[in-house]
């Protein structure tokens, strides 16, 4: 069989990337144009900054990506793009980029969920065994999907307010840490003590959901409380304190989880999967069980099109296509 070399494009959030990867586990090439900077001074994304700059962005880093690989349009067999979840006018650029290229290249469209691309950001580095439990945690996103086989999802829970990447960034906030905050907060725990006994949403015994809210008003109450009576907090105990009670409940419910469905591979996805709390204490944990613990390297964890193309490959290999009808939108759903 020949090989298959899939182009990814990501444009849904803050970082304007293409990528081109081999046979849905080689990297050819991987590039990322991060905005970063153009949106810390404004504590987040301004959807309408991130858009100019993948417009600005896109065509010079599909030009650094073929660059990179050596590689001409004759050897690419498809365009995957992220269609969804994201900002909307974001994702539009990349869509509308990878559409322009399919019609003018003639080459297959094919549309990928923005977090089946994070599943599969840990495909480059070791093949899956199904059925497969994937932690996905965010700043959008807080999932524990099954996976029976390649490109089907069965998400069996979900936060039902904050996502965890969310939770990190308010409290950062709250902190006066820069956007995005969750790094530093990881940072300033490992310094910290966990001094502050903060709530655990645990749930319904048999629910596998999420809720990170109560425990961010938790924090903000705290913080407002002492301020008030003169006390004063290390903000590295209220980071260790904080980050403590959301990695238990993380890694508490998807070693229970992937006991419960029997997996053969228990992967973490997002950008809170470089969290080094959580990667030590899943580690630690999924110890103690025979279940492998995949989580990806910390580049890949964040957003990146090697892992839409990655994604993409199943996408393209199971015959699925995308029209030049295709459209952004914001809620798809896995
Ligand atoms: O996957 P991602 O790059 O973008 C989304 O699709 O949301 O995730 C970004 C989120 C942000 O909320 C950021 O604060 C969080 O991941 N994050 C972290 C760490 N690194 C990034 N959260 C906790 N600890 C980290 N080390
Ligand atoms: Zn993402």
């Amino acid at each position: 069989m020949s090989d298959t070399y899939i182009l990814g494009i990501e444009t849904s959030c803050d970082e304007t990337a293409v990528a081109i990867i081999k046979n849905g586990r080689e990297i050819i090439s991987n590039v990322v144009a991060s905005q970063i900077d153009s949106h810390k001074r404004f504590g987040g994304v301004v959807p309408e900054i991130a858009s100019r700059h993948h417009v600005e962005q896109i065509t010079l880093v599909l030009e650094e990506a073929f660059n990179e690989s050596g590689l001409n349009w004759n050897d690419i067999d498809a365009i995957a793009v992220t269609e969804g979840p994201g900002l909307v006018g974001a994702l539009l650029i990349g869509v509308n980029a990878a559409k322009a290229l399919a019609y003018a290249k003639n080459k297959p469209l094919v549309g990928v969920h923005h977090i089946a691309g994070h599943i599969y950001a840990n495909r480059l580095e070791e093949e899956f065994q199904f059925p497969l439990l994937a932690l996905i945690v965010s700043g959008g996103h807080t999932e524990l999907v099954l996976m029976r086989e390649h490109g089907h999802y069965e998400v069996i829970g979900e936060t039902r307010d904050d996502a965890a990447g969310e939770a990190y960034d308010k409290v950062a906030r709250m902190l006066h840490l820069p956007y995005p905050g969750g790094p530093h907060i990881d940072r300033l725990a490992a310094r910290g003590e966990v001094s502050i006994d903060f709530p655990r949403a645990w749930l319904e015994e048999d629910s596998f959901d999420f809720s990170f809210s109560g425990l961010k008003s938790a924090v903000i109450n705290k913080i407002h409380n002492a301020k008030q009576k003169g006390e004063s907090l290390k903000e590295e105990d209220i980071a260790a304190s904080f980050q403590a009670s959301v990695i238990d409940v993380l890694a508490t419910k998807t070693v229970k989880a992937a006991k419960q469905y029997q997996v053969k591979q228990v992967i973490v996805a997002g950008g809170v999967a470089a969290n080094k709390g959580l990667r030590e204490e899943l580690e630690a944990k999924f110890t103690e069980t025979d279940i492998p613990l995949l989580i990806p390297p910390l580049k890949l964890c964040t957003d990146n099109a090697a892992m839409i193309a990655a994604a993409g490959t199943i996408n393209y290999q199971q015959g699925k296509r995308s029209g030049l009808e295709l459209n952004a939108n914001p809620s798809l759903q896995l």
